[in-house]
């Protein structure tokens, strides 16, 4: 019997239950034990592992968060980490890796790969910033909790006559915020890729105004750039140098009460959108990138990752994924200023 170790790293993500059901379901029958790892490149470090027999992969499809539990750790950081990771690998007697997550932790498995490690990818974050693929799993179901979000706060700025900025997930792109900005009908759409213009939201803001619109939404990213720079919490790097982002809602709806005397509010969604039961689009795609994961372990397809692209599923290379983030395109982002009053 042959045994694939299975992990999650980074920001949990709605869905990773889901792959890590479905790549066990599709490998047992071939053979394969599936070791999970715990709490990502951190369970490699430590060895830290926990079988996934038939009943522990049972009954989790619906589940948010990850089984396995998750991490930020980068085993890259020192080459003694570096060492003891490929140590360990060949200790735990792994024939393949399977390793769920985004840029960072697909940039570790790439290169784990690059030194000979049989490892594939499956892309996971809800920013849906990962070259490569379509869309990553975990992105749809954040999209619909904060469009309804937006629609509640609508109902509550309508009441008030009241700006409300809606902070959303997001740090170097803005699909969260556009998507859920566009379903929801945001008068305002602030994203990572676009330098926040503060006159040109003020001035969106009082021509609804003059129309008769005493409300408005503005859905900023939580990387959203103003000209003095990023919002964060705190300037703490984590192991793979990010920042802490937050509180560029706080921040706008200061500066927009100020320049309109319009009253304004902000609420930060945070983790609510990582958090619970995926949707069914989320549910579904994490099962076909766990099926195709698994079929690329037994077809040695190593230093790739599961993609979905124009409606298909199929490898892509890892180095390829990882190369540069994808961005909302700034044709796209002209497109959707249509949309505002
Ligand atoms: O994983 C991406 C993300 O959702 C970012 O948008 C956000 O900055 C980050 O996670 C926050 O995650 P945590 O609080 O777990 O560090």
């Amino acid at each position: 019997m042959k045994t694939v170790g299975i992990l999650t790293g980074g920001g949990d993500a709605p869905g990773l239950n889901a792959v890590i059901r479905a790549a066990a379901r599709r490998l047992r029958p071939n053979g394969y034990a599936l070791l999970g790892i715990r709490h990502g490149w951190r369970g490699l470090l430590d060895k830290e592992t926990v079988p996934l027999d038939e009943k522990a992969t049972t009954g989790i499809l619906h589940r948010g968060g990850t089984i396995l539990g998750t991490s930020r750790t980068n085993p890259y950081k020192t080459p003694e980490d570096a060492k003891r990771v490929e140590e360990n690998f060949k200790a735990l007697g792994l024939d393949a890796l399977v390793a769920i997550g985004g840029e960072d932790t697909l940039g570790v498995a790439a290169k784990l790969s690059a030194a000979g490690f049989p490892v594939v990818g499956v892309p996971k974050t809800i920013d849906n910033d990962l070259s490569g693929t379509d869309m990553t799993f975990g992105f749809d179901t954040a999209v619909s909790i904060a469009t309804e979000a937006i629609d509640r706060l609508h109902s509550t700025a309508e009441s008030h006559d009241r700006v409300i900025v809606c902070e959303v997930m997001g740090r170097h792109a803005g699909w969260i915020a556009l998507h859920a900005g566009m379903a929801g009908g945001a008068d305002y759409i602030l994203v990572p890729e676009r330098p926040i213009d503060l006159p040109a939201v003020c001035a969106a803001i009082k021509r609804r105004e003059a129309r008769g619109s005493r409300f408005s939404i503005v859905v900023a990213a939580e990387g959203a750039v103003l000209p003095e720079g990023e919002i964060t919490k705190s300037a703490a790097l984590d192991a793979f140098g990010h920042v802490k982002l937050g509180g560029i809602g706080e921040r706008l709806a200061h500066e927009i009460e100020k320049r309109t005397g319009c009253e304004t509010r902000s609420v930060q969604l945070g983790h609510t959108q990582r958090g619970g039961t995926p949707t069914a689009f989320d549910r579904w795609l994490a099962s076909r990138y766990g099926l195709l994961a698994a079929d690329m372990v037994h077809e040695k397809r190593f230093g790739m990752m599961a993609a979905y692209r124009g409606g298909m599923f199929e490898p892509v290379p890892l180095a390829l994924a990882v190369k540069q983030l994808k961005t909302v395109p700034a044709a796209t982002l002209d497109l959707a200023a249509a949309l505002f009053a």
